[in-house]
């Protein structure tokens, strides 16, 4: 397999600095930070925000509070029966929290421990899927627990570099995921050694129901049984987007995601298709559904599905200065432009590449406008009110 070049590391960068700028309005946006998502409830079928303002469900498109207090939970993990929930982050009031556990479905939590030098704030929290005893965390090193989050030491050897999130076994107590920027890596003795899966950053890794499922650079959502290791790669048209976690229900065949923009996408046939959750503007006038068809027709084998931008490929991590189909849909800056700007682009093609072709032989004005039509229907409000030059006022931004 060909190794990732230094230019791909650096798009993964840049598509981590993204995260800050594309807004959402709806209930979720009030929420500031979204660390990490996962089902919970009695029956595993509630999606559970883990939030800077505390723990949060998630159903019809309501987000509500469930943790009586606020604070920042970063790590988090729920055991394979959901009788304990594990948290850790960073109290309103500032410092760590170390590790906390509720039992009462995450409406109270308890400090159950400091970690090692702590408080410790895990970023990293996961727990053993045969042995609930058995809890990992991560605070700088990898710490492990043998009794339930009450007692903690250092794991001797070292994490894979730049990690990302980690996942412990549902058919091995020995066994851990790890995701992190240098790959996708698995350790068959609680995490003191470790080989690489795929040599591709890895954003996501999650076990559920005798299967891992992860978010690979370059392979978009991939899954296995445990038992085999013999992966199947699900889905990759996410665009720009990578998924920074996944929370699986119904054995698989509900999943949803957590973008690094904060926002979440949904599958409901085992992830072979996503929409955004809750579901993003759509097109509704005449000339914006013809839009949306000259943009199936000619735009998406580029600009993505539903105009998410061009997604990872491998060819696009191992080539030098690759130019990738930005997002047209308001998560990257197409709103930059004025519509005669982007109308200009599309006839005239961009003078930075051929990649981006002239469409005025097989389009006309007319097409192009209702193209550009279609994409700023999926716009938030805020893109087209601040749309070309006004993107620099902070006034109508904020407004
Ligand atoms: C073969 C791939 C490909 C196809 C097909 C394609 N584009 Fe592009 N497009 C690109 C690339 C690559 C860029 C980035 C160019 C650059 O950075 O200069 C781009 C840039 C653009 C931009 C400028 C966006 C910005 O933020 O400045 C617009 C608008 C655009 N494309 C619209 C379209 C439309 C509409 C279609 C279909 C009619 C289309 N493109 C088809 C590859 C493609």
């Amino acid at each position: 397999m060909k190794r990732v070049s230094w230019m791909g590391q650096r798009a993964l960068l840049l598509v981590f600095a993204l995260a800050s700028f594309a807004g959402q309005a709806n209930d979720l946006q009030k929420l500031g930070h979204i660390h990490g998502i996962a089902f919970g409830g009695e029956e595993g079928e509630t999606l559970l925000l883990a939030t800077h303002q505390g723990l949060f469900s998630y159903e019809q498109e309501r987000a509500q509070r469930i943790s009586d207090e606020v604070f920042d939970v970063m790590g988090f993990a729920i055991d394979a029966n959901r009788k304990a929930i594990f948290a850790s982050g960073h109290p309103a009031s500032g410092g760590n929290t170390g590790l906390l556990k509720s039992i009462d479905g995450g409406i109270s939590f308890e400090r159950l421990s400091l970690g090692v030098a702590g408080p410790v704030d895990f970023h990293q929290l996961t727990v053993s899927g045969i042995n609930p005893e058995i809890v990992y965390g991560v605070h700088g090193k990898l710490q492990i627990s043998a009794d339930g989050g009450a007692s903690w030491r250092v794991q001797s050897g070292s994490l894979p570099p730049k990690l990302l999130q980690l996942a412990a076994s549902d058919v091995s107590d020995q066994r851990l995921y790890a995701a992190s920027e240098q790959g996708l890596y698995l350790s068959d003795d609680q995490g003191k050694s470790w080989r690489q899966l795929f040599p591709y950053p890895a954003t996501s890794v999650v076990v559920a129901h005798r299967r891992v499922y992860a978010f690979v650079v370059g392979k978009g959502v991939v899954a296995s049984a445990e038992e085999t290791l013999f992966w199947r790669e699900i889905d990759n048209r996410f665009g720009a987007q990578v998924l920074l976690d996944l929370a699986i229900a119904e054995e698989g065949l509900r999943m949803v995601g957590l973008t690094q923009m904060g926002t979440l996408v949904e599958s409901v046939d085992q992830g072979l298709n996503w929409r955004s959750l809750p579901p993003g503007p759509q097109p509704s006038s005449a000339q914006e559904k013809r839009g949306q068809l000259l943009f199936q027709k000619n735009c998406q084998s580029c600009h993505g599905i539903a105009a998410v931008g061009e997604t990872y490929s491998i060819e696009s991590l191992t080539t030098q200065n690759y130019l990738f189909a930005p997002a047209l849909n308001g998560s990257a800056h197409a709103w930059h432009h004025l519509d005669e700007q982007l109308v200009d682009t599309i006839l005239e093609g961009s003078p930075r590449t051929p990649k981006m072709p002239a469409w005025k032989e097989s389009m006309s004005e007319q097409d192009a406008r209702d193209v550009v039509a279609y994409f700023k229907s999926l716009w938030q409000e805020k893109h087209r009110r601040c749309q070309g030059p006004k993107h620099m006022d902070r006034d109508c931004l904020a407004e």
